[in-house]
Formats: structure tokens, C-alpha cells, sequence
């Protein structure tokens, strides 16, 4: 699976902290996420200009505020449901060896913390996290909470009125300043967290290999961070089931399945 060449660039050069990686949907794919391109994703079946922007949402809400709950309700379904594959369950290794310095994810799915990952970058959010609209304050929703919030939605879904009493009751006032809530995820067109990006660029001045793993890298800021740490002189390699818009740019391309490649890394470097 990992060419030749590519496995000795492993075995001599992944030094202790010095890998970082940029994870996408594709890494989460085999835990049962559908990504949001290529076939079956999930803008195959709900248009992004409407379920991954605020406008969107808004109006969708209130002129079809069932579609709006099959949405939420086959999204939250589906992370609800999944748990880390082999290829998260790998990276946690890696960073456990001290090899992987930092998890940089677009994912919002929270599979690495789940595979025991520590140092996980999240660049768009988390989707079991909720945020206040005035003074950022984050709490994190159970899962329980979450899964009772689908079956009142599901019961609820032709009514406006009583979705808004749905959302009220399970994202209720902020304690600290009583202004409403909001799910902690990054839509398009919305600004990525300062604090996680200028994380993410710390790790990118100080790694010698960048992995890019199951990301088609068509969406920017995150998908400038491998052209940056290129140009800093790291050694990209791109771990994918197809090409993505930045193969060319890799200096190493090992096409698979991110839950076959990471393992057989895992056992290159002896840790498997
Ligand atoms: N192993 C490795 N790669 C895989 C696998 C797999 N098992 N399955 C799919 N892939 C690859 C696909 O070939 C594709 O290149 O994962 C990539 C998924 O691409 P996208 O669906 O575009 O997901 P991603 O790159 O994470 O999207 C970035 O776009 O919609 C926004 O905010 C959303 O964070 C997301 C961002
Ligand atoms: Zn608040």
C-alpha cells in the first residue's frame, strides 16, 4: 500500500514532534460520515448554499422548517452513531509517541478527542459544542440531550412555532450574559477561530512533514495551511483515496484508505 520510497521517507524522517497533519471528512468517512463531496456526500443531498450558511438556515427555517429538521436530524443521527476508526485511533498513537506534534482538523465530528487525541486543532468547530452569540461562552452538549432533542424535533417538524420552543428548551439563554446560543461550528462565509488558526500556524513553523489526510482542499483558510508550511520548507505527504487539488503540490502521495494507511505507518515506524 505504501510505496517503497515513501516508507523509508517515514521510517527516516518522522522525528519526535516535528509531523504535524490536516485531517478531513475523508478520515472520518470509514466511521460511518458521509464526506460532503465526491459520491454519496453530504452536499449531494442538501445544498451548502443553504445548510452550511447562516442566511440559509434562516430562511429555510422559517419557510420550510421540516426540511430544516430532516437536516439536523440525519446529521445529528449520524455523528451520534459514529465512533473513531483505525486511521484516528493511529494518529492518537502517533501523538502519544511524541512523533505527531498536532491533530489539525476541519472535522467537526470530534472523532480524534474520542480516539484519545490531546492536541486536536479544530479549525471548523464542533458540532457537540454550543456557543453564546454575545460572549462565546462554550458549553458542550450531551449526547443524550442531543438524541432527546431529535425525537421532540421529529414529533415537532411542521410547526415553526414549535421548533423555535424545541431550540429554546434544549439551547437555552447563556448563564453568564442571557443572550441566546448558537451550535459551535464554522459555516461558509463565517470568520475561522483566531485562537485555533494562530494554534495551527504555530505547529506548521515548527514541523518538517505536513500528512494531509482525506481532505479534498478546495476550502480556504484551511486549505492554504498546507501551501504555507510547503513554503516553509515541510515535506507534504497526502494520504487520500483520489487526488485532491493540492496533489501536486505533495511531495509524497500514498492513494488508500486513511484507516489502512495510518496503521501501516504505525507498524513502518515499529509502533504496531
Ligand atoms: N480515506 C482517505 N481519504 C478519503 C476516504 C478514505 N476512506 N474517503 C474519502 N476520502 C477523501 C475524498 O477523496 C476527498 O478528497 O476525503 C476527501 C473528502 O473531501 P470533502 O468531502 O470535500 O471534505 P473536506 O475536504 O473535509 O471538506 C472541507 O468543506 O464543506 C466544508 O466545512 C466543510 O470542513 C469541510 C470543508
Ligand atoms: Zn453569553
Amino acid at each position: 500500500m505504501i510505496p517503497g520510497k515513501v516508507r523509508n521517507y517515514i521510517k527516516n524522517n518522522f522525528k519526535e514532534g516535528r509531523v504535524a497533519c490536516l485531517t478531513g471528512a475523508g478520515i472520518s468517512a470509514e466511521s460511518g460520515i458521509p464526506t460532503f463531496r465526491g459520491k454519496g456526500g453530504l452536499w449531494e443531498r442538501y445544498d451548502p448554499q443553504i445548510y452550511a450558511n447562516a442566511p440559509g438556515l434562516i430562511s429555510i427555517l422559517r419557510t420550510h422548517p421540516e426540511e430544516l429538521v430532516n437536516f439536523i436530524v440525519d446529521f445529528y443521527s449520524i455523528l451520534l452513531k459514529a465512533h473513531p476508526n483505525l486511521a484516528h485511533r493511529a494518529l492518537a498513537v502517533l501523538e502519544k509517541e511524541n512523533i505527531l506534534s498536532s491533530t489539525i482538523t476541519q472535522n467537526i465530528d470530534g472523532l480524534h478527542q474520542q480516539a484519545e487525541s490531546q492536541n486536536v486543532i479544530e479549525l471548523h468547530g464542533n458540532a457537540f459544542r454550543i456557543r453564546c452569540i454575545q460572549c462565546s461562552q462554550l458549553v458542550v452538549l450531551e449526547k443524550d440531550k442531543l438524541r432527546e432533542m431529535i425525537e421532540s424535533f421529529k414529533i415537532n417538524k411542521n410547526s415553526y412555532i414549535k421548533i423555535l420552543k424545541v431550540l429554546s428548551r434544549y439551547f437555552p439563554r447563556c448563564a453568564i450574559c442571557g443572550s441566546r446560543y448558537r451550535i459551535d461550528i464554522v459555516l461558509f462565509g463565517e470568520i475561522l477561530p483566531a485562537d485555533e488558526l494562530s494554534r495551527a500556524y504555530k505547529h506548521l513553523n515548527n514541523c518538517d512533514v505536513l500528512l494531509l489526510i482525506g481532505s479534498s482542499l478546495i476550502v480556504y483558510p484551511a486549505a492554504g495551511l498546507p501551501l504555507y508550511a510547503k513554503e516553509r520548507g515541510a515535506k507534504i505527504i497526502e494520504i487520500n483515496n483520489e487526488p485532491s487539488s493540492l496533489s501536486d503540490l505533495c511531495d509524497y502521495i500514498i492513494t488508500g484508505r486513511a484507516s489502512e494507511v495510518l496503521p501501516e505507518i504505525l507498524g513502518v515506524l515499529g509502533y504496531a
